[in-house]
């Protein structure tokens, strides 16, 4: 199946305006949808076929579908932008799908081509442009995901699989700015260990970390940061997001993309930032001990999270069961805010997009 436009069937009985400028004063994150979807289906036997932009509507499944029980699904997550002058983009969608490609492969599912994942988002952009939030920083959040949609109880990849994309307008992440974030420490969970799927964007990963991320909400913490499998010493990543340690010898440091963690497409575009204002970025292991006794030395002196949700969010304090630390004053620090800045103002329009990294839609 060869890509270009994919057959549109319009909403018959789409949100009324009044409806849906109603529900885009204050969209939130991930409950207010759009319109439409795409659908494209696989088998083994057709391959791609019966792509499709049509009326967002409920699925119907069998009991026996194959995602229901063991899993096979993957997803993206990326936000179409309003530049500043009045066109639409996407960030960097070539890389949400060609990270697509490698949870595919990670999770036996069939690649899709890069093209057709691409013309997917672009194309319910346009057909749902109306749903972009009038408000700074609202954005379209894209969800591109595949399901195992074999009717079979066997223990094996599936022979089909449906992939989708639907849409959801957001509002900006944080009201005013970017608040700093505390953390807690799971010691007890894990989020991946070598061999595993940490490196693919499967549900199955967040379903083991809810637990976790419940226990921080528990300690009074936003987020909970995972350490490795193997000796339960070295950090590795939030639930949804990567972290980046900047030091007062000018150095900027996050863990390496080993297997075990998400390669972010903020963290990946963060360090070209970083390497460009002149840091000295490494790609190294950080074990918990170092970034406690660092902290309290003063040698580091911000950090912060980053992810496409909410850009980049500074981190203040971070808590496990050996007691609680500040990162620098616990707030904002500048660092922090100058990349932020940087990335934010590239991805809105506003800054020189010197990388590429902005594709414009319309
Ligand atoms: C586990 C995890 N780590 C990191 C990230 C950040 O990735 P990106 O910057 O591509 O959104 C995400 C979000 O997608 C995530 O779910």
């Amino acid at each position: 199946m060869t890509s270009g436009a994919f057959p549109f069937e319009a909403n018959p009985n789409p949100v009324d305006a009044a409806e849906r400028a109603a529900r885009l004063v204050d969209p939130g994150f991930g409950r207010v949808f759009t319109d439409h979807m795409v659908t494209i289906r696989y088998s083994d036997a057709k391959g791609w076929h019966d792509a499709k932009v049509g009326p967002r509507a409920p699925l119907t499944l069998d009991p026996a579908t194959a995602v229901l029980h063991y899993a096979q699904e993957i997803f993206e997550g990326l936000k179409a932008y309003r530049l500043a002058d009045g066109s639409m983009a996407l960030f960097r969608p070539e890389q949400n799908a060609r990270r697509f490609q490698r949870s595919a492969k990670r999770l036996a599912m069939p690649e899709l081509p890069e093209e057709m994942f691409l013309q997917a988002c672009r194309q319910l952009v346009q057909v749902d442009k109306d749903w972009f939030p009038p408000i700074d920083g609202g954005s379209i959040y894209l969800r591109p995901f595949m399901i195992a949609s074999e009717v079979f109880l066997g223990v094996k990849p599936s022979a089909e699989y449906l992939f989708m994309v639907i849409a959801s307008s957001a509002g900006n992440y944080f009201k005013s700015g970017a608040p700093a974030i505390s953390i807690w420490v799971s010691e007890q969970y894990t989020r991946a260990a070598r061999g595993g799927t940490g490196a693919a964007k499967c549900g199955g990963n967040y379903a083991a970390s809810l637990v976790a991320q419940s226990e921080a909400i528990r300690e009074g913490c936003d987020q909970v940061v995972f350490l490795d499998a193997a000796e339960h010493r070295w950090v590795e990543e939030l639930g949804g997001m990567n972290l980046v340690f900047l030091f007062d010898d000018g150095s900027l440091l996050t863990p390496p993309t080993d297997g075990t963690i998400l390669e972010g497409i903020t963290r990946d575009s963060v360090l070209t930032l970083a390497r460009e204002q002149g840091l000295n970025v490494r790609e190294e292991r950080y074990a918990m001990d170092q970034w406690r006794a660092d902290a309290e030395s003063g040698r580091l002196v911000e950090v912060f999270a980053c992810g496409t949700a909410a850009v980049v969010t500074p981190v203040g304090t971070v808590k496990s069961t050996q007691g609680a630390f500040t990162i620098g004053a616990g707030g904002a620090g500048q660092m922090t805010q100058k990349i932020r800045t940087k990335l934010v103002d590239i991805q809105r329009g506003v800054a020189a997009d010197t990388h590429g990294w902005v594709q414009r839609i319309d």
